[in-house]
């Protein structure tokens, strides 16, 4: 299968390095705006084609399938022209930058006939997928209640790119590291629905000039770049089947150090913690049950997951299947709905209810 990847950032790196792993993939080409960078990146992995413009990508000979690794606001109108032009679109999250645009991109998807998934590399976590299955077993009974977050003290990504503006990115951390947490939340709890949505947005600390990306060496200093978006945002969801999910994710807040993200259940028999740091590979992961009135605290071992690598597997098996049900990017854009209706609460300070 010829493939082509957009995007030569961190996450389309993450593509054309899976990609290439593969021996039924032929990455024939990718597309980005550093040419240095896009010229190493095609060298080291032996990519025939490097051009600037997506444009240009979607024009080679044979081509089947494209990744969309570039700013959110492009990922519709890439995903669009792929689609139209009859290829396969594994697109990065967030898929858009709202529930309208998403909904354009799935129903392209299922006209054209053509396979539409999103990138959520952080459900194929090895701790997820093991929390997954000890709730599956029914170890923690129902669960009714969860908290899920993505926090940082200082991680607002480069304060006046793409990232910070909301035309652009669709909004902050809600969109970007939230959109994740909700995703593997609602894939732990077994997909209910989301019926009502109760948010609180802050931009307190980024327009005071703290909580840029240490990484990006403009700690302190926001000068008169755009930021209008969150650098926090807190939400509570009402679930269908009874439940509650609190999701919280924060670029910037006077917490410890570092970047730290995870999950815990409270359920009729147990419950579960799981809490990554650092982006470790293996998250700590334990479980709380009641023996005869004696509390139990299991630490339960957890393998590395494959991240990216898992997704585009699958993204390559469901196209070669020709079984392409539940991948028109429908799931993703659920979450798009989620995400708008927790930012309309917060602008209008008040629930949203998605089931009227
Ligand atoms: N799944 C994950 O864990 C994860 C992690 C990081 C980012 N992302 C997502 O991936 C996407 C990209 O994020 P990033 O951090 O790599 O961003 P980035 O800014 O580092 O890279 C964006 C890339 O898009 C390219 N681009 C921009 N306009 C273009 C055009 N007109 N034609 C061709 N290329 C163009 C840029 O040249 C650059 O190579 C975003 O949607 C982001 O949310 C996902």
């Amino acid at each position: 299968m010829k493939v082509g990847v957009v995007g030569v950032g961190w996450a389309g790196q993450q593509h054309i390095k899976a990609y290439s792993a593969r021996e039924d993939v032929d990455l024939v080409g990718i597309a980005g705006l550093e040419e240095d960078s896009r010229e190493q990146l095609a060298a080291e992995f032996g990519v025939a084609h490097s051009v600037a413009r997506w444009e240009d990508l979607l024009e080679l000979d044979g081509l089947e399938a494209i990744s969309v690794a570039v700013p959110t606001f492009l990922h519709a109108p890439i995903a669009l022209a792929a689609l139209e032009r009859g290829l396969h679109v594994l697109c990065e999250k967030p898929i858009a930058l709202n529930g309208d645009e998403a909904q354009r991109m799935v129903a392209a998807a299922r006209s054209a006939g053509r396979v539409l998934d999103v990138a959520f590399n952080h459900r194929r976590r090895g701790d997820v997928q093991k929390l997954r299955g000890l709730i599956e077993d029914g170890r923690l009974g129902r669960p009714y209640y969860t908290k899920a977050w993505w926090l940082r003290r200082t991680g607002i990504p480069t304060l006046g790119s793409w990232f910070t503006q909301s035309s652009l990115a669709g909004g902050g951390p809600l969109v970007d590291i939230g959109v994740h947490v909700l995703d593997y939340a609602l894939f732990l709890l077994g997909h209910p629905e989301v019926v009502a949505v109760s948010a609180s947005t802050y931009d307190l600390l980024a327009t005071a000039g703290f909580g840029s990306s240490p990484a990006s060496n403009k700690t302190g200093a926001t000068g008169d770049k755009t930021f209008d978006v969150e650098d926090l945002a807190s939400v509570f969801m009402r679930l269908a089947d009874g439940g509650t999910l609190l999701v919280e994710a924060s670029w910037a807040a006077h917490r410890r150090d570092g970047d730290e993200f995870g999950i815990t259940l409270y359920g009729t028999d147990g419950g579960a913690e799981l809490i990554v740091d650092d982006y470790a590979p293996k998250g700590a992961l334990r479980v709380f049950t009641d023996d005869d009135g004696a509390a139990v605290a299991t630490t339960v071992p957890v393998k590395t997951g494959r991240g990216h690598r898992a997704v585009i597997e699958q993204f390559a098996q469901t196209i070669r299947s020709g079984d392409w049900r539940g991948h028109d990017g429908s799931g993703a854009a659920a979450l798009a709905r989620i995400v708008d209706a927790c930012y309309r609460s917060a602008a209008e300070q008040r629930e949203v209810r998605l089931d009227s």
